[in-house]
């Protein structure tokens, strides 16, 4: 008998997924975020209507052509900020949704990262748009490895793919691998988003 991978939430979310966005449907859009991982073949798009009295979200959209993963974790992400407020749905990590989802295959956890960064640029959207554009947070990457040109989002990819050690890290990034002045700084990212996404 084959093991199923993922968990019956994962499941579930996959064969039924909430607030997917329908052509024919009349959703405003007050803040929108597309986001992109060409490694995965994932395209997401996060849609938001904001009460703008209250600063929540009263309702949301969203569109991908990602896997299950992405699918599942963006369906129960879209059911858990309704009704949120803008700066706690901006927290939401990948993490959260994960537990939600009862876990998720470690190698898959990147795949459920494309529905918060959608969110998260929907929400900045919807900032720009309504004049509070001193409340938008941007994730600036920053450069680790000046040699190889290699930032700290890149790091935190390949980790959230399962790169648990220095040399797995060279080998999918190459960071190091020339002056190696980065390795220091780059293996305590590591252990940091290791930290911060697993444990
Ligand atoms: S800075 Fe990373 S190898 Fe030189």
């Amino acid at each position: 008998m084959t093991d199923w991978v993922y968990s019956d939430i994962v499941k579930d979310h996959f064969m039924n997924p909430k607030n997917i966005l329908s052509d024919a449907e009349d959703f405003q859009i007050d803040g929108q975020g597309k986001v992109g991982n060409m490694k995965c073949g994932d395209e997401m798009m996060f849609a938001i209507h904001v009460d703008k009295e209250k600063g929540i979200i009263a309702d949301c959209r969203w569109r991908t052509y990602g896997c299950a993963s992405a699918i599942a974790s963006t369906s129960i992400l879209s059911e858990a900020v309704k009704g949120m407020p803008l700066e706690e749905a901006f927290n939401v990590s990948p993490k959260d949704i994960a537990e939600k989802l009862g876990g998720l295959p470690e190698n898959k956890i990147h795949c459920s990262v494309l529905g918060d960064k959608a969110l998260r640029a929907a929400i900045n959207d919807y900032y720009m748009k309504n004049d509070m554009a001193e409340k938008v947070r941007e994730d600036k990457a920053k450069i680790i490895c000046q040699c190889m040109n290699v930032t700290d989002h890149e790091i935190e990819d390949v980790v959230l793919e399962g790169v648990r050690t220095m040399l797995e890290l060279q080998e999918h990034t190459k960071l190091g691998t020339v002056c190696g002045q980065c390795k220091d700084e780059a293996s305590e990212l590591m252990q940091g988003y290791i930290q911060k996404h697993f444990s």
